[in-house]
């Protein structure tokens, strides 16, 4: 199924994650950009119960791909789709515009 994404995560602490699936077959895939959006979710404290964790790194790593700034308004926008039972979202947009600040640096 293209374009379904997936964050695999086991019963290990969410910082054990380290591939995302894409599709039904296709197998665990690599993403440099994941590193720096699971430091920038550690450091900002994104990463709580883990309910939503998964869709926010996914579109944690779609707005890093898209390559805009890292604007709190855009981003709220790109998160919009995921639920925190939480309400962590501040903590969640903060994370998401470091990773793509450091990305940004990065290239
Ligand atoms: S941190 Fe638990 S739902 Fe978001």
């Amino acid at each position: 199924m293209a374009g379904v994404a997936a964050v695999a995560a086991s019963a290990a602490p969410i910082t054990g994650l380290r591939a995302i699936y894409f599709g039904i077959s296709g197998g665990p895939v690599h993403l440099p950009a994941l590193d720096a959006a699971l430091e920038a979710f550690a450091a900002r404290n994104a990463l709580q119960c883990g309910f939503c964790t998964p869709g926010m790194l996914a579109s944690a790593l779609a707005c890093v791909a898209a390559g805009g700034p890292a604007d709190r308004t855009a981003v709220r926008n790109d998160i919009s789709g995921n639920c925190c039972r939480r309400t962590s979202y501040r903590s969640v947009v903060d994370a998401i515009c470091d990773a793509i600040a450091a990305e940004k640096s990065a290239a």
